[in-house]
Formats: structure tokens, C-alpha cells, sequence
């Protein structure tokens, strides 16, 4: 539409006049994804969303996704100034894992390696040893086993049993969920299978166990997007938020790709999986926020400094 245009053009022209980029997540608008190729920023998974805000050069940061991406771009920048579209897009891991409670689950279990997913507050990492995300949990969870350590996990129970299956480490666990992936079916999968049976399916292991015990390959976004090219299938069933079909159909325009059904009576659920903090990102809010300098994100410097430690840990790892 002409005002989505309009809107394009404004944001491309604030975000030279603000030496400004544009720091995206696979599950936003299609819009808002392509906007942030075109104007050389990057759509990306949690950890790539992390590591390109860190080593860019960019005064400002607009971070498109939801608000624990933002405070991980800030904790990470303090001297860069991190835009959200909009600071209401939460993340129901992140609000099912309060810093005080977590805190007390802590310290009931000084024993244990606290290792937490991006998905939680900047307090919540600041309790803990290591932050990971989806693409870098089992690698480093495998590490930390391989010396012995028992830990504690947290918010996500799916991606933590996961982890756990592949590791066999001792993990103590925060009962979190992501209320997009629990959603998926392991019976609306295998229906989809019986229907193609060639296809290969892609799942986030934020989903439940019954359906990545039905993947090819569990993983993060860019992990489930470099399958995708990868793997010899024409077909693929995906399970995770729609948001992903736009680059991943980009990445594999001859190949067929499925939404896994979030229904368990099999019939196939056209674009039910997806996050409404995700959502809350537009064209609009984006403009309005580099217009107004609207939705920064702060972080006081003490709890910056806390929550660093274990960030840093994991951009570390392995580089
Ligand atoms: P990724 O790290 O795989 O991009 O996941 C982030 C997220 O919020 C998934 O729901
Ligand atoms: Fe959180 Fe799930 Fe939304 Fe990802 S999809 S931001 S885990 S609620």
C-alpha cells in the first residue's frame, strides 16, 4: 500500500539522519524484515540479532523483536542509544520468571551453575553464570557437564528438556513456556507427515517434547532457515512462528513449505503460531520511534554490569 511506502521512505531517511540501523528478528512483519536488509541491518536470530548490534558502528540501535532483545543489545552497547518500536513487546518466558522469585530459587540451590535463556530480564541475567540462546544451549551446557557442573535452568522447561535429552547433564528446572510453541500438536505433525511423507520437519525446541522428538532437525531460527537449504527435501513442515516463512522461503523458493498445525484434531491451522509481542512491531511505531526517540531502552549501570558477566560468557564461547 502507498502509506506502507510512504512510511518505508520516512524510516529510511530517519535512519541515515540518526546514523541508525536496523536490528530485526525473523518473527516480525515481513515489512519491517525486508526494510532491514534493504538499509544494510540485519535480520537474524537472538544470538546474530546480539553479536551484529555489538560490532556495529551505528550510534543508534532500533531493535525490532521483543524487549529482552533490546536490553541485551543495551547491556551490551551502553554507549549506543537502543530503540524498541515499541517497550510493551514482552515475552511470556521473560514474565513467567520475576527476578525475585528466580533470585530465591537461586540461592535455595548454591550448588548449581545458573544458566538461563536470552528470553528473560536484564535482572534475571544478572543472576545469573550463563546467558544462551536456542542456537548455543546444548554446546554449552555439554561444556559445563564435561566439568562436572550441575545446573540450574531457566524459564523454558521445553528447550531445557531438550537440552537435558541431548546432554544427559543434571539440570534442575524453572517451569516456563513460550505460549507460541507450546501450542504446536505432535499429532497435527504426524497427519501432515502421513499427507507428505517425503517432507522433512523443522522444529523450535521451544516446543513440546512429543513434537521435536518428531524433527530432523531442532534449533534456533537461523539454524531451522539453514536446514531448510540444506537438507535434500522438497518438503518441509516447520513448527515455529510464521514469522520465519518470509526469509525462509526467500532461502528456498522451489521448496514447498508447511506450517505444523497448532490444532491436535490434525486439520492444518493456517498462520495460528504467532507471538503477539512479535506483533506488536509495525512500520508505524518503528517510524515513531526514531521520529520521537521513543521506546529507548535503559539499563541503571550496576544491573548492566551484573548482567554482562554472563553475556559475555556466551559470545565468548566457541569464538
Ligand atoms: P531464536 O534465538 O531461535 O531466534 O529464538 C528466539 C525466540 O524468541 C524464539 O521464540
Ligand atoms: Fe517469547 Fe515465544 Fe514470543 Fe519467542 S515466540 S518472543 S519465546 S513468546
Amino acid at each position: 500500500p502507498a502509506e506502507d511506502q510512504a512510511r518505508v521512505a520516512e524510516i529510511k531517511q530517519l535512519l541515515k539522519q540518526h546514523n541508525a540501523v536496523l536490528v530485526a528478528h525473523y518473527y516480525t512483519d515481513d515489512a519491517i524484515q525486508q526494510l532491514a536488509e534493504e538499509t544494510g541491518g540485519c535480520v537474524a536470530d537472538s544470538l546474530e540479532m546480539a553479536r551484529f548490534g555489538a560490532r556495529h558502528d551505528a550510534t543508534t540501535l532500533v531493535v525490532a523483536g521483543v524487549r529482552f532483545m533490546g536490553e541485551t543489545a543495551k547491556i551490551l552497547s551502553p554507549e549506543k542509544r537502543v530503540l524498541m518500536p515499541t517497550l510493551e513487546a514482552t515475552c511470556s518466558l521473560d514474565i513467567g520468571c520475576p527476578a525475585d522469585e528466580f533470585s530465591a530459587f537461586c540461592d535455595a540451590h548454591p550448588d548449581r551453575t545458573v544458566v538461563v535463556y536470552a528470553n528473560t530480564s536484564a535482572a534475571v541475567k544478572a543472576r545469573a553464570d550463563w546467558v544462551v540462546t536456542s542456537s548455543i544451549a546444548v554446546e554449552v551446557i555439554e561444556h559445563l557437564q564435561a566439568k562436572g557442573e550441575k545446573i540450574l535452568w531457566a524459564p523454558d522447561k521445553h528447550l531445557g528438556g531438550y537440552i537435558q535429552k541431548k546432554t544427559g547433564a543434571d539440570m534442575l528446572m524453572w517451569d516456563g513456556a513460550c505460549i507460541v510453541h507450546e501450542e504446536f500438536k505432535a499429532k497435527g505433525v504426524e497427519d501432515l507427515k502421513r499427507l507428505y511423507p517425503d517432507a522433512a520437519v523443522l522444529v523450535h525446541p521451544e516446543s513440546p517434547e512429543p513434537v521435536v522428538r518428531l524433527a530432523d532437525v531442532a534449533g534456533s531460527t537461523s539454524q531451522l532457515i539453514n536446514a531448510a537449504k540444506t537438507l535434500p527435501n522438497e518438503q518441509l513442515i516447520v513448527a515455529t512462528d510464521r514469522g520465519i516463512f518470509f526469509k525462509m522461503q526467500q532461502a528456498v523458493p522451489e521448496k514447498m513449505l508447511f506450517e505444523a498445525p497448532t490444532a491436535g484434531n490434525g486439520a492444518t491451522c493456517r498462520s495460528c503460531a504467532h507471538c503477539p509481542w512479535m506483533a506488536m512491531n509495525a512500520l508505524d511505531n518503528l517510524a515513531g520511534a526514531l521520529r520521537e526517540g521513543s521506546g529507548e531502552i535503559q539499563v541503571g549501570s550496576e544491573l548492566r554490569q551484573q548482567a554482562l558477566k554472563p553475556l559475555e560468557r556466551m559470545l565468548n564461547f566457541n569464538t
